[in-house]
């Protein structure tokens, strides 16, 4: 197993919040870390300091956050700036909020993929069209001239996980990915992560509520309470031999629903 993202003791405070504390995490080539835990309990913010897109308020106080083995928090604005864009990707709740409205899908394509390689107008058409058929987008050349606000939230959840997959990106970071999406959407769009797994050698952390997700998909589980990883196991212990008393409660509460 080829670890590709490492998290090493980070803590984030805001004011004098602690809003992370000592957070160590690892993510493989291939597999999908869960990431679980209650509402606040600082999933969004560990992705956001993951990919440096904290509020301003929040500080970083203490940490390493290695990609490959480059630590991320000691790179200049620009380098961040490209590795970012580049290796790892945010696929965010709201996928309406990633796109600017009044440009086309083509033109995000062209965009993202300029800013990362050299390629021709008609190279970045070929490979948007091939990136879109990947995540099963009907009609691919059509869509590259439709705005974004004529599509559907799951149309363009799968548009943003087709871009990351055609900058080739080696971490999905995706937090609550599907909980504004309707139910024949939501299993697409995690079936889609299912398969990126499989098919690329991309990590994926998946942010959810969703024990059902979790069993599904996650290969390992980190499960967040009050800014702290409790427990961290593979997704069978995770299950069959919970070791923290909220682990065990959570897992019960899904028992009794
Ligand atoms: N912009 C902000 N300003 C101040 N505090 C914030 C801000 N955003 C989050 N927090 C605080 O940081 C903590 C962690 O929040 P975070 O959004 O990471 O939780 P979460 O686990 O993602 O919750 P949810 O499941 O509801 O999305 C919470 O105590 C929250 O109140
Ligand atoms: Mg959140």
């Amino acid at each position: 197993m080829k670890k590709v993202l490492e998290v090493k003791d980070l803590s984030v405070k805001i004011g004098e919040e602690k809003i992370l504390t000592s957070i160590n995490l690892s993510a493989y080539q291939g597999r999908v870390l869960g990431i679980i835990g209650e509402s606040g309990s600082g999933k969004t913010m560990l992705c956001q300091a993951i990919m440096q897109s904290l509020p301003s308020i929040a500080q970083i106080t203490h940490g390493e956050i290695f990609y490959q083995q480059q630590d991320l928090l000691k790179l200049s604005a620009a380098q961040l700036r490209a590795y970012r864009g580049r290796h790892l990707s945010i696929i965010m709740q709201n996928p309406s909020a990633a796109f600017d409205h009044i440009q086309t899908i083509e033109r995000h394509f062209r965009e993202t993929l300029k800013a990362h390689f050299v390629m021709t107008k008609n190279e970045i058409r070929q490979l948007a069209i091939e990136s879109m058929s990947k995540v099963n987008l009907p009609n691919p050349e059509q869509l590259l001239h439709y705005y974004p606000f004529q599509l559907s939230g799951g149309m363009l959840q799968r548009v943003m996980i087709a871009l990351s997959l055609a900058i080739q990106a080696s971490i999905y970071i995706a937090d609550e990915p599907t909980t504004a999406l309707d139910t024949v959407n939501q299993k697409q769009v995690l079936t889609l992560f299912d398969r990126i797994r499989l098919e690329t050698e991309a990590a994926i952390l998946l942010v959810t509520h969703d024990l059902g997700v979790i069993a599904e998909l996650a290969d390992d589980v980190a499960v967040m309470y009050k800014g702290e990883i409790i427990e961290q196991a593979n997704v069978y212990d995770f299950f069959d031999a919970p070791q923290h008393a909220y682990t065990k409660k959570l897992l019960q509460s899904r028992i009794t629903f």
